[in-house]
């Protein structure tokens, strides 16, 4: 179906689309193929675009998000191709698609989307790996990246606790990241806004110099993304921010001078997004307890938004 479409869009809601977004740049890289990302409300403003040579795959961890249902809608109403990659089995979209992926990461019971996160960028990596002719290698990727997930948790847990009640009454948090690592950026903002209520954006490295560096100044915490690829123009960017003040936690495989505070997380390459956010992930589960936040029940949220 990939092979076959003029034309194809990965849309999705809140996590899911920065899993679309990240899941752009693995098949530009590996497969030399371009993936137009669609935020899910908005993907009506494409309908002219679309034909039934256009491929429509929706992402999606309950199946059940109303906006995603429209324009899955507006996708077949079209005769387009269409392709979930959903967790949960029966859900209404997995009755609107042409095929299903299943994710099978088990009941996500938490609102925010963590597993379910990591398990569409694994399934996403490898498709776009098979896409080249490289599943084999592919999965090697993904291997690693499990042999790897416990030693990130175990190596980073304490030292993550005592950071999120250093930090937790930060106002805001911004995080950079260029390439693969940007839409980490995004997600990783979103895990922190979900749960423990502090303001937190996510930016392109380059980009946080055309605005919002204004609002960097003594203290406030910027969490630098970086990988072997784009280590050196991060951290150029990182530089421009330290140099205003921020307090910098670097996410690298290698530590640097710049940072004051630094995870370490294996290089996997193109499997990088999946890594990154764990340590991101329990970041922000700390500073929710930190603050008396429920990390389970954030407020004003809920697991599937069913209304448009
Ligand atoms: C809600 C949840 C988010 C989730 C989004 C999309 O807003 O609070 O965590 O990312 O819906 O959900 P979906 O089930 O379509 O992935």
């Amino acid at each position: 179906m990939f092979r076959q479409a003029k034309g194809i869009f990965f849309i999705g809601c809140g996590t899911s689309y920065h899993a679309c977004v990240s899941a752009a740049y693995v098949f530009a890289h590996t497969a030399g193929i371009h993936v137009n990302t669609v935020i899910a409300s908005e993907f009506s403003n494409y309908e002219k675009f679309l034909t039934d040579k256009s491929l429509v795959v929706a992402l999606s961890q309950s199946g059940e998000t109303a906006d995603l249902l429209d324009a899955i809608r507006t996708a077949k109403r079209k005769e387009c191709q269409t392709i979930s990659i959903v967790n949960v089995v029966g859900s209404t979209l997995t009755r609107h698609c042409d095929l299903n992926i299943l994710m099978n990461s088990g009941p996500e019971i938490c609102v925010l989307s963590t597993k379910s996160y990591t398990s569409q960028l694994a399934i996403l990596l490898m498709l776009a790996y098979s896409m080249s002719g490289r599943l084999n290698e592919g999965k090697e990727l993904i291997k690693k990246v499990c042999e790897n997930v416990s030693r990130v948790i175990d190596n980073n847990l304490e030292t993550l606790e005592s950071l999120a009640g250093e930090l937790k009454e930060n106002r805001d948090f911004f995080l950079i990241g260029r390439d693969l690592a940007y839409p980490s950026a995004l997600e990783g903002a979103l895990k922190i806004k979900e749960v423990s209520y502090i303001h937190a954006e996510g930016f392109a490295g380059a980009e946080l110099k055309h605005g919002t560096i204004a609002l960097i100044d003594r203290g406030v915490p910027v969490i630098v993304l970086s990988t072997e690829r784009t280590r050196y123009l991060i951290l150029s960017n990182a530089m421009e921010v330290k140099a205003r003040g921020a307090y910098l936690i670097g996410i690298d495989s290698v530590d640097n001078e710049l940072f004051d505070y630094f995870i370490k997380v294996p290089d996997v390459n193109h499997a990088n997004p999946i890594l990154m956010i764990i340590p991101i992930q329990i970041f922000a589960y700390y500073l929710a307890l930190a603050r008396g936040c429920d990390p389970d029940k954030p407020r004003n949220l809920a697991k599937s938004v069913t209304v448009k």
